[in-house]
């Protein structure tokens, strides 16, 4: 069993690695027939393998929060963004979580309540940079980008990137909240957000985290609560089913 304080969000890094297919063999079982027809419909089977430990994975993350609670006997529902939250069983403090995958791995983020997005990308994957910011980012983001060298460029672009998907996942909107409309800055070496006029928030209120798990990837989190209350993060390492240890992640940049 693991403990959630409340000034607590735990971060779980799944690696896809670290599953043999022993012990995948054990993961159907716990997912729902909805959840079964969903993996059914993968074309490609690394697709298919990855959402089977995903559902794990998060089955398994909250049975291990909530040991009366089995990991095949949690319901989801979703938001009509696309945000899965947990349906049943009820609870009396019901935990906010949030997921993201990539090749190789898979993160989740679990808190105690507050709005919570993290977003994972593969940072080795070509992708042309500056036509993506300049069709979605902001434009104060994209002259600080312009201002860079070739290489500063394709860092910070991928920093940008993680951290604006966290935040619209944590509101739980995904894309239907405009990538524009707000902007990141890392002038005062933390991270500080802005919004365009029209959005009606408080800067303060959001926490911010980054980490570089290896040259290959990258994770973001995002987190609002009341103003001025401060979060800690801790990092483990979930196998899901078998074992979680805790590991010692340092954030290369903080809010
Ligand atoms: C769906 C979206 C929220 C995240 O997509 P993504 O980065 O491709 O995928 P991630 O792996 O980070 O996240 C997927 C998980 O987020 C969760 N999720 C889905 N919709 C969500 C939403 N509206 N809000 C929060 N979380 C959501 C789900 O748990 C999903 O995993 P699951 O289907 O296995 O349960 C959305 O932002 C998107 O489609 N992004 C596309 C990326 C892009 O074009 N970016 C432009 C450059 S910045």
């Amino acid at each position: 069993m693991a403990f959630l304080a409340r000034d607590e969000i735990h971060l779980l890094l799944i690696s896809e690695e670290a599953v043999d297919d022993e012990l995948l063999a054990h993961y159907p079982a716990l997912l729902s027939s909805e959840e079964m027809v969903r993996h059914a419909r993968f074309r490609f089977a690394e697709d298919r393998r990855r959402f089977l430990i995903t559902r794990a994975a998060i089955r398994s993350a909250l049975s291990i929060y909530f040991p009366d609670v089995a990991p095949a006997v949690w319901q989801f529902s979703s938001n009509v963004h696309g945000r899965p939250a947990i349906s049943a069983p009820v609870l009396v403090n019901v935990p906010t979580f949030n997921i993201s995958h990539t090749n190789g791995l898979i993160v989740i983020a679990i808190a105690n309540g507050g709005e919570l997005g993290v977003d994972v990308e593969s940072v080795g994957r070509s992708s042309s940079t500056l036509e993506v910011a300049d069709r979605f980012f902001s434009r104060q983001e994209v002259s600080a980008l312009m201002a860079l060298s070739e290489s500063e460029r394709r860092s910070r672009f991928f920093d940008l990137w993680t951290l604006k998907e966290a935040w619209i996942k944590a509101l739980g909107m995904g894309l239907a909240m405009p990538l524009h409309s707000f902007s990141f800055d890392f002038s005062e070496s933390r991270i500080a957000i802005s919004f365009a006029c029209e959005r009606n928030d408080d800067p303060t209120r959001w926490q911010f985290w980054q980490w570089r798990l290896s040259t290959e990837h990258q994770v973001a989190l995002a987190f609002a609560t009341e103003p001025g209350k401060k979060m800690r993060v801790l990092t483990r390492n979930l196998v899901p089913m078998r074992s979680i240890e805790l590991v010692e992640l340092v954030p290369f940049r903080t809010s």
